[in-house]
């Protein structure tokens, strides 16, 4: 009787889906300024690259839309933070946009007005006992630097340095934790080596050039907060990476190898300067890089090497981890002409990477619902980075958005979250906190208004913007009340989710 008494008690900390965050897990919900914020011109805010393109080249967005407006949060600071207050988050991710700060994207003027607003924001949700955790640059900065060559130019990286004191001279006392980037990778080659992102420029150097700026800059401003701040402030500084999982198509080892690059290419970039021993960045992005340069007739490889004075300075840079995840992409060489072009392909890296078609669908076409990727992107983090701080600072799941029992977002959460969780229990994976993606449905960069990822939902074609939860918001707040996944909790008024597979088998 002993003996089964011993073994039933064992059993909730073997039985995933019974775990219970640890204590000190925190938790809380992600946006971005341009995709939230609007007031693009208002009481001084400068231009920045989304405001120009969606301005100036309407048709590079799916339904033509722009974030003028977006979802108001200029305008909806207390009520904003009420919501917040009532799903029960621990910290708000949100970003500062830089040309609301900085309009020209330099010192010569601060903007009163951005100063003034930032810190309503922040004492506000203070004052409701949520901590701002604070990302200074999530894909938008001044349109007038881009005049400039924008990240192509190294210079960025000092004007990035100094805009970083500003935040930290006039927020610093309150906000303790900062990220840089969001997403450098997307950044670099979406924006400057590929089409997707603003500025779309398509240069075949113009990702890597981006790169260094943004990894040098990062490290700047990392050291200027520990030389200048930290002692006074005691916060500290990370970066927020993007990590998709790679498997591999089949067992092949022509298959193990790609999905082995697109890792690297996807993460490593990032993430072995700043996170390893040795830094500097993967040696297969410098052999590949370094090849197809060659065949190309070039001098010298397109990837512009970093001297040892920046490995040093970009290495240890980073006070913890933050992590984007999403999906998981299956990979083979991209001489494999039988396949298709994937959606998942950076120009140098021998793989092409697919989704899986038969994976459940979200309404963004390269996000399936693949929840294992997860725990094995986290272990893999651990593995190559010897286990560092991790803050998982977005996932989520997109809908059309016409959905207000949103069954397919509680499933992709109730899921994910259980792969963490396992991640952490059974694997020591050292993740510390999460942040959905996202607080409220907003403009989802080129596909606008016609993806969907928030626990609210808002209504954009009325001028006040109201905002109505989803059953995944209720949902949201019963997991970090209960602390713990529990898939029979159905909300009042919603209707009980019909799950696709049984919970066992989930
Ligand atoms: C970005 C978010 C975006 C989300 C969904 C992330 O890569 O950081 O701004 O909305 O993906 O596409």
């Amino acid at each position: 009787m002993i003996g089964l008494t011993v073994l039933v008690l064992l059993i909730p900390s073997t039985y995933c889906k019974e775990y219970v965050f640890p204590d000190n897990f925190k938790f809380g919900v992600a946006t971005a300024a341009y995709q939230v914020e609007g007031a693009w011109n208002t009481s001084g805010k400068g231009e920045n690259i989304w405001d120009y393109m969606t301005h100036t080249n309407p048709s590079s967005i799916l339904d033509r839309s722009n974030g003028d407006i977006a979802c108001d949060t200029y305008n909806k600071i207390k009520a904003d933070v009420q919501l917040l207050k009532n799903l029960g988050v621990d910290f708000y991710r949100f970003s500062i946009s830089w040309s609301r700060i900085l309009p020209s994207g330099k010192t010569d003027y601060i903007n009163p007005d951005g100063i003034r607003y930032y810190n309503e924001l922040i004492d506000e949700l203070l004052a409701n006992d949520i901590k701002p955790l604070v990302t200074m640059h999530h894909f938008d900065q001044p349109q007038p630097l881009e005049q400039e060559g924008g990240f192509l130019n190294l210079k960025l990286a000092d004007y990035f340095e100094d805009y970083a004191d500003v935040l930290y001279k006039n927020f610093g006392d309150r906000v303790k934790d900062w990220t840089t980037f969001n997403e450098p990778t997307l950044v670099c080659f979406l924006g400057y080596s590929g089409e997707f992102l603003a500025p779309m420029i398509t240069r075949k150097d113009g990702g890597y050039l981006c790169g260094r700026t943004l990894l040098i800059g990062h490290a700047k401003a990392y050291h200027l907060y520990n030389k200048r701040y930290k002692n006074d402030q005691g916060g500290r500084v990370g970066i927020v990476h993007d990590i998709f999982w790679f498997e591999p198509r089949t067992n092949k080892i022509g298959d193990i190898k790609a999905a082995e690059a697109a890792k690297e290419f996807n993460f490593g970039w990032f993430a072995k300067p700043i996170f390893t021993q040795e830094g500097d960045y993967p040696q297969i992005m410098k052999e590949s890089i370094a090849r197809s340069s060659k065949l190309e007739g070039l001098s010298k490889s397109r990837l512009p090497q970093l001297t040892q004075e920046e490995i040093e300075l970009i290495k240890g840079s980073a006070d913890f981890l933050g992590v984007n995840h999403y999906t998981t992409f299956y990979c083979s060489p991209i001489e494999d002409d039988t396949i298709e072009r994937g959606l998942f392909y950076l120009p140098d890296m021998d793989a092409n990477c697919i989704v899986d078609d038969k994976a459940e669908s979200s309404a963004t076409p390269w996000l399936k619902v693949i929840p294992s990727g997860f725990r094995k992107s986290l272990n893999w983090i651990k593995e190559q980075y010897n286990n560092p701080e991790v803050i998982i600072l977005e996932n989520g799941f997109s809908d059309a958005g016409n959905l207000l029992n949103d069954c397919p977002r509680v499933n992709y959460y109730n899921r994910y979250l259980t792969e963490m969780l396992k991640a952490i229990y059974e694997d020591d994976c050292n993740v510390s906190g999460y942040a959905a993606w996202s607080f409220m449905d907003n403009f989802e960069w080129r596909s606008g208004y016609t993806q969907k990822f928030g626990l609210y939902s808002v209504d954009f074609n009325d001028p006040s913007r109201p905002r109505t939860p989803k059953m995944s918001a209720f949902v949201f707040k019963n997991i970090i009340r209960e602390r713990k996944i529990n898939w029979s909790y159905t909300p009042d008024g919603f209707t009980k989710c019909e799950w696709p597979k049984s919970k066992d088998e989930l």
